[in-house]
């Protein structure tokens, strides 16, 4: 039985959170965002994102304007919850659910009979089901469906997002979208929520089988591209071109080997295969140890730089990018961020840092002498050095002459013609 929901709260408007609700006020939904951060509920309320995102301050003004999203730092009765908030791992790599838990606590006390509950948040095993427990445990007066299934007050299921940044909007749309509920009424629920806007293929499952396929898919990225570093370690050992080398494994049709580089970060990849792992780590030996090879190659390339550095008196080093992908300005998690810091800690000479998508200088590098933020041209006639760290787009046109009489530790494949025709 189709339910028309015409009130959905987001809680937690990121990344994946404000998109999401905008998206589903852009499409005649009463959406109440919630977030914990009085400065970005002021800065959506004024018709802006607090974070960079094309075309979404297009949307958010339109919906702002006319009503349709409304954004408050304190939960409010609606018809479906969705929770977008964020789950990190702690220092010692367990999950830290905290705020999918207060995130929930903060939707008990408005939650009513007929409501639908989605978790969107990446997610270890069984978090939808301590979910259920947390809400049973506030709101006893109501039914869920791990202890009424198929006839439970309250639908709770899971749908994770699978979104690229920088075409969150497209992304969201048309991409297939697995929903898994603690029962099958409620992954129904979630799918004729979604069907507001998700034209991508869908997929009905259970709660557990849904959180665990969000994991797998970002432990197989990572899985795959640690081989490939650990590929460019034993071409380095071998002093062979690792990109030549896999362009010509590549020749063979079953072979598919992603490119290596400085790590692997941003904050989904380098994160979530940990949640399978504590989960189960002697089933998992191949996935800590992806995780492993990926965090250790920052600090090889490191080591290699500060080594070549050395040779010099008072070297000057270019850093080629700091984000944690080409052309973005993400610096979380970013494995060249990492490096340039290390080099920086070492006070081996001069940094010149070269990141086109960044204004200013983050933490550990700002504030210092010896570090300055350049022109890509201007550190690459200064280096001695050049640690290519972060293959940008705006990186490619720089002549290879200008390098010639430079070390250069390409970490990135940018010089590499090989990389370049992969
Ligand atoms: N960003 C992506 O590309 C992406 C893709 C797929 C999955 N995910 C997952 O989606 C989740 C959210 O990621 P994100 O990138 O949007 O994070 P984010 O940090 O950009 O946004 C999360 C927001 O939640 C808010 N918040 C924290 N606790 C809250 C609470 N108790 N109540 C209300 N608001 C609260 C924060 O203030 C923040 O604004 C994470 O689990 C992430 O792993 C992200």
């Amino acid at each position: 039985m189709t339910r028309t929901r015409q009130t959905i709260s987001v809680i937690g408007l990121g990344y994946v959170g404000l998109p999401t609700a905008a998206t589903f006020a852009s499409r005649g939904l009463q959406v109440i965002g919630v977030d914990i951060r009085q400065d970005a509920v002021d800065r959506i309320r004024s018709g802006q994102a607090h974070f960079i995102e094309p075309d979404l301050d297009i949307v958010l003004r339109a919906v702002v304007t006319s009503g349709n999203l409304r954004a408050t730092t304190v939960p409010e009765p609606a018809d479906a919850f969705l929770i977008a908030v964020p789950t990190p791992i702690r220092e010692d790599r367990s999950a830290d659910l905290s705020a999918v838990k207060a995130a929930l606590a903060s939707i008990a006390p408005v939650l009513k009979r007929g409501d639908l509950v989605i978790i969107e948040s990446t997610c270890p095993v069984g978090t939808t089901k301590g979910a259920a427990e947390q809400l049973r445990a506030l709101r006893p007066d109501l039914t869920f469906p791990d202890d009424t299934p198929e006839s439970s007050d309250i639908l709770l299921a899971y749908s994770p997002e699978r979104i690229l940044p920088g075409q969150t909007l497209r992304e969201l749309i048309e991409n297939p979208r697995t929903y898994g509920g603690l029962d099958h009424r409620s992954a129904v629920g979630a799918r004729e929520l979604y069907a507001v806007f998700a034209t991508g293929p869908n997929r009905l499952t259970t709660a557990p089988a849904a959180e665990l396929s969000k994991l797998v898919e970002n432990a197989y990225r990572d899985v795959n591209v640690a081989f490939a570093n650990e590929l460019s370690l034993v071409c380095d050992a071998l002093g062979l071109d690792v990109w030549s080398v896999i362009k010509l494994a590549n020749l063979h049709p079953r072979v598919n080997i992603l490119a290596p580089g400085a790590g692997v970060g941003g904050h989904c990849i380098p994160v979530d295969p940990w949640f399978i792992h504590e989960a189960l780590p002697n089933h998992t030996p191949l996935i800590r140890t992806a995780r492993e090879v990926n965090d250790n190659k920052p600090h090889f390339i490191a080591e290699r730089v500060a080594t070549i550095a050395s040779r010099f008196r008072a070297p000057t080093i270019a850093v080629l990018g700091l984000a944690y992908k080409p052309n973005v300005d993400d610096l979380r998690e970013s494995p060249a961020l990492l490096i340039a810091r290390q080099l920086a800690d070492r006070q081996l000479g001069r940094l010149m840092i070269v990141e086109p998508h960044v204004s200013g200088l983050p933490a550990g590098l700002s504030g210092r002498d010896d570090v300055v933020l350049a022109s890509l041209d201007e550190a690459v006639a200064q280096a001695d050095v050049v640690a290519v760290l972060v293959a940008h787009d705006r990186f490619r046109g720089l002549d290879r002459g200008a390098v010639a009489s430079k070390i250069v530790v390409d970490a990135a494949g940018l010089f590499s013609r090989a990389a370049e025709a992969a």
